[in-house]
């Protein structure tokens, strides 16, 4: 008997130990428009989860409640097994120094050369003084981006895949133990959505980051994915890897595979 491998996600998921991140019953809405309607979920060390689901579904909001630009309106977000909402500001500001997040639309400085793009973030945020130390983590994260070569340059000298990159490197910098990519290859070409999805993994081998990939680029979810949510009317609705989801039968997840 051939068994249906995709896992339905039952509300009462019960979170496992050794979540990053650990969610139960989140809830948020914008005046009367429910966004997320019942998220349960947990990230484990290490692994790439890649969440998949149409636009408007409230996965950017998932995600940015999961790095404090948004609050639930109810239930537990765990961070490290803190409670975020029970966090002061000065915590919570701790915590958020191992997140990083990767914006839809993140934009670089266009006024500042590549070095001063990476700069801003060892000097404002690690108020980092030490200007050895800062052109060296400068160097190595671009050398892990695979573009030491332009440090010197402007971001319009740059090509969209390469100012994704360094909009990377911007993040990585500052080496969170977390990473939060929202629709990393959206809008890039077919190549360079390829490169920037081996990048997440390497990323995911050298630092053993735990990340959130938000993605409908089935490719991207191919090459990166340890595990697939499937997000749909503000709550997950399917689990597995890429191949179980693949050669499942539920016609929802089967639509991201068309
Ligand atoms: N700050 C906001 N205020 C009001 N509505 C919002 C806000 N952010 C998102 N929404 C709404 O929430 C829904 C989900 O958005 P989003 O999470 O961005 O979807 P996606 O799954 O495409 O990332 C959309 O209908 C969007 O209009
Ligand atoms: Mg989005």
């Amino acid at each position: 008997m051939v068994k249906t491998l995709v896992q339905k996600i039952n509300s009462n998921v019960v979170n496992k130990p050794g979540a990053v991140v650990a969610i139960k019953h989140l809830k948020k809405s914008f005046g009367t428009k429910e966004v997320l309607s019942d998220i349960s979920m947990s990230l484990y060390k290490g692994e790439n989860l890649v969440v998949l689901g149409k636009s408007g579904q409230g996965k950017s909001v998932a995600i940015k409640c999961i790095v404090g630009l948004l609050t639930q309106d109810s239930g537990s977000l765990k961070v490290f097994d803190e409670e975020v909402k029970d966090l002061s500001e000065k915590e919570w500001k701790a915590l958020r120094m191992k997140i990083g997040f990767l914006f839809q639309s993140a934009a670089l400085y266009d006024s500042m050369t590549v070095e001063q793009n990476l700069e801003f973030p060892l000097t404002r945020v690690l108020k980092l003084k030490d200007k050895q130390e800062i052109r060296q983590r400068i160097e190595e994260v671009l050398e892990g981006v695979g573009l030491l070569d332009a440090i010197e340059k402007m971001p319009s000298d740059l090509s969209g895949g390469m100012r994704k990159r360094i909009g990377l490197a911007r993040t990585l910098i500052l080496k969170p133990e977390i990473m939060l990519y929202d629709e990393p290859t959206t809008g890039l070409d077919p190549i360079t959505s390829r490169e920037i999805s081996e990048l997440i993994m390497e990323m995911q081998k050298k630092y053993q980051t735990s990340s959130i990939i938000i993605t409908h680029d089935m490719a991207c979810a191919k090459i990166t994915a340890d595990r697939i949510l499937v997000m749909n009317n503000g709550s997950f609705e399917a689990e597995g890897n890429y191949e179980q989801l693949e050669s499942g039968s539920d016609e929802l997840v089967r639509s991201f595979f068309k």
